[in-house]
């Protein structure tokens, strides 16, 4: 572990891993499309359980057809590189829509036809080929779009099931700061292909000053949720996750547009909950070779509970990081719980 000599490279000044910003003009010139349903995190905030919850959702709750393959290779990571297997733009562009895409990017690095797909390309597919009812219906889903949130750059169009479909949703998850701090730490011991944390004192340092990869935590929260009315994005978060799966889940089937029976529901509660996927090969990142995530240091599915920050910090850290914290997030109405 101690021999790793990875080290990061900043696109805008965020770090990024090696192969990602090798292939970045891939990246940046990936075309979204009007249907596509985008999972956004910063690394380690619940990114892998909103993608189990999504797919249950997707497939009504079919386990066998949610375990169709490793959760890795359900939902393309827009920017993921390791050649020479395809990268996450060849998998999502290989991919029938509507797609499920995740990224870990901060808004302002996402490729750019994210936020350009927008009202005007969805005008134009209301042609009235369907009939006048079809074409009124579209059209006040449209209204009700615009009327409802009326700073959104974005609309939707309406496939052809009839389901509601905004133009580009996005999905956040926000984890609190302390217990994303140290599961990335531990994340970043066992992943071989991330540079070597150091001590947690080391690690600390780097991680406040956003010199882990993907850049700073506040940076990320702070700039998805300042965005979160303009565009269609349901900001959810790990500890409400946690404190009521049921409701959080169901927040997210409405976004979806899907309405599945109570029973359904329960289900996906249990099928998504941290026992399960721990002990799940599917979802636990176990068929992932040694030389890029080596358990045996620490599993991927480690504790998945809020509050084991305090089994990390000091009391000096935990000053230091709460001043550090009203600073960053001055302004904003952010509120995060990190105890339950
Ligand atoms: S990654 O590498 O960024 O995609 O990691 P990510 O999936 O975002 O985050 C991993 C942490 O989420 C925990 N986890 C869960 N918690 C509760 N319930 C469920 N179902 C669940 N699935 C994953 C996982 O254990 C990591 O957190 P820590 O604190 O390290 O245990």
């Amino acid at each position: 572990e101690l021999s790793r000599q990875t080290k990061l490279k900043e696109v805008a000044g965020i770090p990024l891993m090696d192969p990602t910003v090798n292939n970045w003009s891939q990246i940046q010139t990936f075309k979204a499309k009007p249907d596509d349903l985008l999972i956004c995190t910063y690394p380690k905030s619940g990114t892998t359980w909103i993608q189990e919850i999504v797919n249950m959702i997707e497939q009504n709750g079919d386990v066998e057809k949610c375990q169709r393959t490793i959760i890795q290779h359900r939902h393309p990571f827009i920017e993921w590189a390791q050649p020479p297997q395809p990268s996450g733009v060849d998998k999502a562009n290989a991919m029938p829509a509507p797609r499920i895409l995740r990224t870990h990017l901060p808004p302002q690095l996402l490729p750019p036809s994210f936020w350009t797909n927008n009202c005007k390309s969805s005008w134009s597919s209301l042609s009235p080929d369907k009939g006048s009812w079809s074409t009124l219906r579209k059209i006040y889903l449209v209204l009700k779009c615009v009327w409802s949130n009326p700073t959104s750059e974005a609309s939707f169009s309406v496939n052809s099931n009839n389901r509601r479909k905004f133009t580009n949703i996005y999905l956040y998850v926000a984890r609190n700061a302390k217990d994303c701090m140290v599961s990335y730490y531990h994340f970043y011991r066992m992943c071989q292909v991330l540079p070597n944390p150091g001590t947690w004192n080391e690690y600390f340092e780097t991680f406040i000053n956003g010199k882990v990869s993907w850049g700073s935590w506040f940076d990320h929260v702070k700039g998805w949720w300042e965005i979160r009315d303009r565009y269609q994005i349901l900001f959810l978060f790990y500890e409400d996750m946690k404190r009521d799966p049921k409701r959080e889940i169901q927040k997210v089937m409405q976004f979806m547009g899907k309405n599945l029976d109570e029973e359904v529901v329960d289900k996906i509660v249990l099928e998504t909950s941290f026992e399960k996927m721990k002990d799940n090969p599917l979802t636990n990142f176990s068929t992932i070779p040694k030389t890029i995530m080596d358990q045996s240091i620490s599993p991927f599915m480690r504790k998945g509970i809020v509050g084991d920050w305090k089994n990390h910090f000091t009391v000096a850290q935990n000053e230091r990081f709460d001043e550090i914290y009203e600073q960053k997030l001055d302004g904003t109405s952010l509120n995060f719980c990190t105890e339950l």
